[in-house]
Order: C-alpha cells, then structure tokens, then sequence
C-alpha cells in the first residue's frame, strides 16, 4: 500500500498537503511528487540486498526531475544513465561520478568521452562494435576505460512487448553466442578495464523468478570469465521491477531478493541493480481539471485540461492507471492507492458516471480511461491519474504546442514547484522565420 497518497475528509492528500492546495498555487495540469515515496522504496531494496552489498542506480529516465536526482543522491543512490543529458543532469543533482552506470545501445564517440571525462563507474557495452569505440576514445584520454559486458540471456519477461529488453529478438545486450569473442576483443584492446556483467530484461516485471532465470543463463559465462582472470567485481542485475498500478499486483520485493541473493552471492560479486519505475512509479500523481462534460454517441466524455503529451503512457501501452476525483465525500479516510477500498468504491459506486477520460489533442487516442466509471464530475473539478511518477513528466512532449506540466515535490507539509510550467516563449525558443533575405529573393 502506498499511504504516500491518501484520502482524509473526503480530500486527497499528498504526505500532509491537500493536493487541491497545491494545484491552486501551481496550476494543472501538475505532476506532485512524494519524496518520501522515492526514498522509502530506494531504502527497501538497498535492505532486501544487504548481504550482496548492493550499489542502487536509481534510473534517471523513469523520472529525471534535479529536485528527485538531488534527494535520491542525498539518499546515496547512484545512477543508471543513458545518455549524456541524463549524466550531466546527475551530476549536476549532486551524483557521486564514481556510482553513474551509463547504458544504451547507440553511444556516441562524444557521449562516450563526456563519460570518460567524468569519471563514471562504468559504461555497459551493448555490442562488439562500441567496444571498439570505447577504445578508441580511452586510448586518445590516454585512459583505461571502466566497462560492463550486457548479456541478452534470452529470457521472457512477461510483460509488454514494447518494454520487454532481454528476449533474443530485442536490441539489446550482447548475443550469449557472442560473448566470449567479446571477452577475447576487450583483452586484445588493453585499454579496456572489465569490471562487471550487467543484464536488464525488461520493465513492469511481476514474476518474482525472471531475473533470477537471467542470472542462471550468464552464471556459466561469468565463471570463464573469471578462469580468465578478469578483474570482475559487480553484477549488474538491471531494473524492471514491476510496481502495483492495480491493486495486489507489483514485484514483492523481499520474495524477490531471497531469489537471487544466494545466486549473487555464489558467483562472488557486488550486486549493482538499476531500478526506475520500482522508485519513482507510485511516488507521483498527474492532477488535471476538468474542462467539459460531453455527452456524445452513447458516451459520456470527460475532457480535462491534460494530454497525451503530458502522459503518453496511455496511449502507446494501452495503460492503465487509476483515476479518481481529488475530493470525493464517499470515501472513506485513509483510503491509499493500492488500498482496495478505492477500488472496490470504483466499482460500487451509485451515483456514478461511465466516462472516457480524454485530453484535448486531437486524436482519438489521446485518453486517460476508458469506460471508467466515476463519481458524477463537475466541470472546473480536479481528477488525479494516479501511478505516475514514472515515465510521465519523463515522456512528456510539446505536441499540439502545449506547455509541460509544472512539477512539485513534497515532502511532509512542506512543498515546492521544482520545475516550473513551460510557456510559449519557452517553446519557440531556438526557432526561426524565415531569414528576410530568402524572402526578398523570392519577391
Ligand atoms: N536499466 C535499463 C538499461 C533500462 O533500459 C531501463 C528502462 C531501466 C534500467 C529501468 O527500468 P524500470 O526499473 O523503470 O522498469 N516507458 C516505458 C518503460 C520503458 C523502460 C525503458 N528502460 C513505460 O512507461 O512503461
């Protein structure tokens, strides 16, 4: 249950602020964040893996806001990276250089030196061709470069096709079948430094076994490895680990360290791990107010002031995420997310509407909910979307020329704007007319 979240007096509050507060001050549509709710679920699996002295990367993707980087680094996490944006966004937050991992199958020679200039822990190879890059760029730094070798195990993750990462057919990682002359290249290039094996299978992983399986199919290539003498410290376990966006579902995470720990622990090394959405998911709402009731056909449209652009989630994965008013007189106090009583009340209510919860972009695809029913909405009424502290504010768009949301962080009863709503001056900034010269040519 995530009580980071919760109903008192009918009212939606986030920690000890009314949510309806904070949207008076900032506006909607406003992400709200629960800092505690990051720090609490960063605290449990740095717990869950005591015994494998375990280096949390929080994932800088599921949610990039500095405010969140900073208290996570303050927490002392590290960073997962995947680019050099979200390296100097890390650094720039507070992160110590030497806990930054940086993945991605396309790294650039100049992404590659930024890194090498930093002084990141390590870069996770996706491919035989970047190791030779990687070289390239160390040898002219006149450095040895720090690396991770990411295996594709070739394992099901059981879970959306378009986040599933570890599967033969997907992009990622390095082919098993390959992995030894990858081995053989890093020792022919001398400036390279193999420090770690890393695997990342995919994302909203439920199924407490899939990484262990994982695990099981790399230990055989870990143990060469270390017949070979390379320096191997860590393994890097990646992240997905799936989170509750209906009730009862989400990956326990203490069923799932008793799984692997003992498999980390047999092979010898520091456990690194890499978890986004498992930090940030349920630690953020997306407030938006609604604009028109629209009776149409033989529904009944919501339409309320955000978008697909400010939550794509929606869209592209057919997501679900719970909706629900921000005042509600039915229910009952300390009702949370994840608290079945929210949902039963979704169920059960009486004086309830079937809506399509719709932006205002002009596509059909542009919803929230679907066939949901609510309590009966007023226009001007604030509707919170709840699970949405990951992969929201982060996939965010300017389509449609919207603004993004302004995002705020709470913590306790005190709260801030820890990024301000983007204007129109904001978005056409770096953009041109046409220089006045073509145009007189043209006459
Ligand atoms: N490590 C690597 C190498 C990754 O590619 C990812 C996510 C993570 C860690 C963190 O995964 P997490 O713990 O957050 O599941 N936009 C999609 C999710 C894409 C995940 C991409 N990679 C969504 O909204 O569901």
């Amino acid at each position: 249950m995530n009580e980071e979240f919760h109903y008192k007096n009918g009212e939606l509050y986030c920690e000890d602020v009314p949510v309806q507060q904070i949207a008076a001050k900032a506006g909607t549509p406003v992400y709200i964040y629960s800092q505690n709710h990051f720090l609490k679920q960063h605290e449990s699996i740095v717990q869950a893996f005591k015994n494998v002295e375990p280096l949390v990367c929080y994932s800088v993707k599921s949610n990039s806001n500095l405010g969140i980087l900073r208290a996570m680094a303050l927490a002392g996490s590290g960073f997962d990276a995947v680019s050099k944006g979200e390296i100097y966004r890390a650094l720039r937050a507070g992160a110590e250089p030497n806990k930054i991992v940086f993945a991605g199958v396309g790294k650039t020679p100049d992404e590659i030196d930024y890194a090498l200039e930093q002084g990141i822990l390590m870069f996770n190879v996706e491919s035989e061709a970047e190791l030779d890059t990687i070289s390239k760029v160390a040898a002219k730094r006149k450095t040895e470069a720090p690396i991770a070798l990411r295996i594709n195990p070739d394992v099901d993750p059981k879970t959306h096709k378009y986040i599933s990462t570890g599967k033969r057919e997907n992009k990622f990682g390095i082919d098993l079948s390959r992995a030894e002359a990858c081995a053989k290249r890093i020792k022919e290039l001398k400036n390279l430094r193999l420090r770690g094996l890393h695997i990342h299978i995919g994302s909203q992983i439920t199924q407490d076994d899939r990484h262990a399986e994982a695990i099981d199919k790399v230990t055989p290539f870990i143990k060469k490895l270390k017949e070979q003498d390379f320096p191997l410290e860590f393994l890097n376990v990646g992240g997905g680990y799936g989170i509750s966006y209906h009730p009862g579902e989400g990956l326990p995470i203490n069923d799932f360290a008793t799984k692997m720990v003992p498999k980390i622990k047999a092979l010898g090394l520091k456990m690194l791990c890499e978890p986004g959405r498992f930090i940030s998911g349920n630690g953020g709402i997306l407030v938006t107010q609604v604009i028109y009731d629209k009776p149409s056909g033989d529904k009944n449209f919501l339409i309320v002031d955000a978008a697909m652009n400010d939550l794509l989630r929606p869209s592209i994965y057919q997501a679900y995420h719970l909706t629900w008013p921000v005042k509600h007189k039915g229910l009952a106090d300390g009702a949370a997310l994840g608290d079945n009583s929210l949902l039963e009340k979704e169920e059960a209510i009486k004086d309830g509407t079937t809506y399509d919860v719709v932006g205002p972009i002009c596509e059909s695809g542009d919803y929230f909910a679907l066939g949901r029913k609510l309590p009966t909405m007023n226009d001007g009424e604030l509707l919170a979307v709840f699970s949405c502290g990951a992969y929201g504010m982060a996939m965010a768009s300017n389509y449609n020329t919207r603004g993004r949301p302004a995002e705020v962080i709470v913590d306790g009863d005190n709260y801030w704007v820890a990024r301000e709503r983007e204007t129109i001056e904001d978005q056409i900034r770096g953009e041109r007319l046409t220089p006045r010269e073509l145009n007189q040519a043209k006459a």
